[in-house]
């Protein structure tokens, strides 16, 4: 069954732009999908909200997914599919045992309400965002796109107000691993050349945000420091690391 709900006048979903190629640059990285499937345990039934590719949704649970974009709901391979956005979720109170929105939050047009919602239609509720109070910052920030700081600061929402405004009782911190499959903006913290790459760089939001204007000319001085051996130099600190914590975050609340 595939539910497709068309709203009129709904604001045009970006990710109907950003969605082309998004499952081959952000594909589940294990490790954070055992971090939620952990968290979801022993719900039989799941609604994913902001759900995209389905990335996460876990395969012993009857899942719907929601998503506003008909591009990512065409590249999500499961059966329940709803055309919606996060803040007016078409289910009646308690319709599920946990919902989960996975790297979505600061997409929602009304984060409050989109919580409310979440809350409202399941009986527990797990969160993976990005905490912008969170230090250090990712070197690509520092030292090529301080503009990166703005928009994610204006889109992020502080872990702790989703905290609070999911009265949640357990923060779980996700430090990226240097190989992290899912291709977010700082997962190639030890891998630079990455960063190079125009389809991982359409993958992420605030990049394809960004003006070519502004990008490119970063992405020269990075792709120099590279081959003078400048960026080594400067991040030898990293590169013996195995994870960093850049401030990801799985928030979860509701029954245990
Ligand atoms: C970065 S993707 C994450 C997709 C998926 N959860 C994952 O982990 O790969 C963000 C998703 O949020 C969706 N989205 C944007 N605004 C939304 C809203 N108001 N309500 C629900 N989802 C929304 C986008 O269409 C997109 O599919």
């Amino acid at each position: 069954m595939e539910e497709t709900r068309e709203e009129e006048n709904a604001p045009a979903a970006a990710y109907d732009r950003l969605g082309i190629g998004y499952k081959q640059v952000r594909r589940p990285d294990p490790r954070l999908g055992a971090l939620i499937r952990q968290a979801l345990d022993g719900a039989r039934t799941v609604v994913n909200v902001g759900a995209g590719t389905g990335s996460y949704e876990p395969e012993d649970a009857e899942v719907t997914a929601v998503d506003p974009s008909q591009v990512m709901l065409d590249q999500h391979p499961g059966p329940r599919k709803v055309k919606a956005s996060a803040e007016e979720l078409p289910f009646a109170d308690g319709a599920f045992d946990a919902a989960m929105a996975v790297l979505t939050v600061h997409h929602w047009s009304d984060l409050h309400r989109g919580l409310g919602e979440l809350r409202r239609v399941s009986r527990r509720q797990a969160v993976f965002t990005w905490d912008p109070e969170h230090r250090p910052e990712l070197w690509l920030v520092d030292a090529y796109l301080p503009e990166i700081r703005d928009l994610d600061r204006a889109r992020f929402t502080p872990v702790a107000e989703v905290v609070e405004a999911l009265d949640a009782h357990t923060v779980l911190p996700f430090p990226i691993p240097h190989d992290f499959t899912d291709g977010l903006q700082t997962a190639y913290w030890r891998r630079p050349e990455a960063y190079l790459d125009p389809a991982v760089r359409a993958a992420s939001s605030t990049f394809a945000t960004l003006p070519p204007s502004v990008v490119e000319p970063a992405m020269e001085r990075l792709r120099a420091d590279l081959a003078s051996g400048a960026w080594e130099r400067r991040h030898a600190h990293l590169l013996g690391r195995e994870s960093v914590d850049y401030g990801y975050r799985l928030v979860v609340a509701g029954e245990q």
